[in-house]
């Protein structure tokens, strides 16, 4: 399976075994990491590969590894760290393994850099979905206007499943936007709805080239007006 076709099937998981990935396919996915083109072409993130006696917080699942990603301040750095590891969340899906985006989970060694965890492994038993099986908003609650790449996009996993993202297309570039917050006392206690768009940016990355175009993002003015409660991210070009 191609990361393309893992957009409409991929589903996280919280049950892992306990066996841990052959040497090999770290040494496969860390090759991978090191061929994904960043968001923006100055992003520094940077990550560890650790065990469960590394990583702490409430409801983390039991995994044989964990990525711990890291970023110093820099222009959209979350969103950075989002479109960087949802191409490793599609790439290990693609090769039967699973993984989970976890908000909740802090390094056991304290670091002002930490951006968030994932948990990856085995799955116990290798999950699928069919498109009718994703639970998202409708491509009119999330965008105007029409670029099949946004089906992609719509699919993307977000914290809380905020979903958290809005896009204009208009004669060619997508307009990205951020909702500015998730409503309740969920929104309250989540903050990394920016990362989230990186996600979702994964997604119409691996869309456009998937159509053999290459995919650029700019951090531009000259956007349609942001709808009500979002913000303007960039423009896909
Ligand atoms: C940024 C982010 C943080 C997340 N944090 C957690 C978490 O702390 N615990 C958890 O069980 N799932 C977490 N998730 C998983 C989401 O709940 C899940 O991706 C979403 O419900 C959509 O489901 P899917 O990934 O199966 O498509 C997180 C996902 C993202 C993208």
């Amino acid at each position: 399976m191609d990361l393309y076709s893992s957009i409409f099937t991929r589903k996280s998981t919280r049950n892992f075994t306990s066996t841990p990935l052959p040497e090999e396919k770290i040494k496969e996915m860390k090759a991978f990491i090191e061929t994904v083109k960043p968001l923006l072409p100055d992003a520094k993130i940077s990550y560890k590969i650790v065990g469960p006696e590394m990583v702490k917080g409430v409801g983390v699942p039991k995994a044989p590894h964990y990525f711990l990603i890291y970023g110093k301040e820099q222009p959209l750095r979350n969103t950075c760290a989002g479109f960087l590891f949802q191409h490793v969340d599609l790439y290990l899906f693609s090769q039967g393994y699973a993984s989970r985006w976890i908000g909740m989970m802090k390094p056991k060694e304290a670091d002002a850099d930490f951006i968030i965890g994932m948990a990856f492994g085995e799955p116990e038993k290798p999950e699928q979905r069919a498109l009718k099986d994703f639970d998202r908003k409708s491509l009119a609650e999330i965008s105007e206007g029409k670029d099949s790449r946004i089906d992609a996009a719509r699919l993307a996993p977000s914290g809380l499943n905020g979903q958290p993202w809005f896009f204009i297309a208009k004669d060619g570039p997508i307009f990205v936007y951020r909702q500015k917050k998730i409503n309740g006392l969920p929104g309250m206690m989540y903050k990394m709805t920016d990362l989230d768009v990186g996600i979702a940016l994964c997604h119409l990355a691996v869309a456009t080239e998937k159509s053999g175009k290459a995919f650029e993002f700019v951090i531009s003015k000259g956007a349609p007006a942001a709808p009500d409660g979002t913000l303007f991210i960039g423009t896909v070009k």
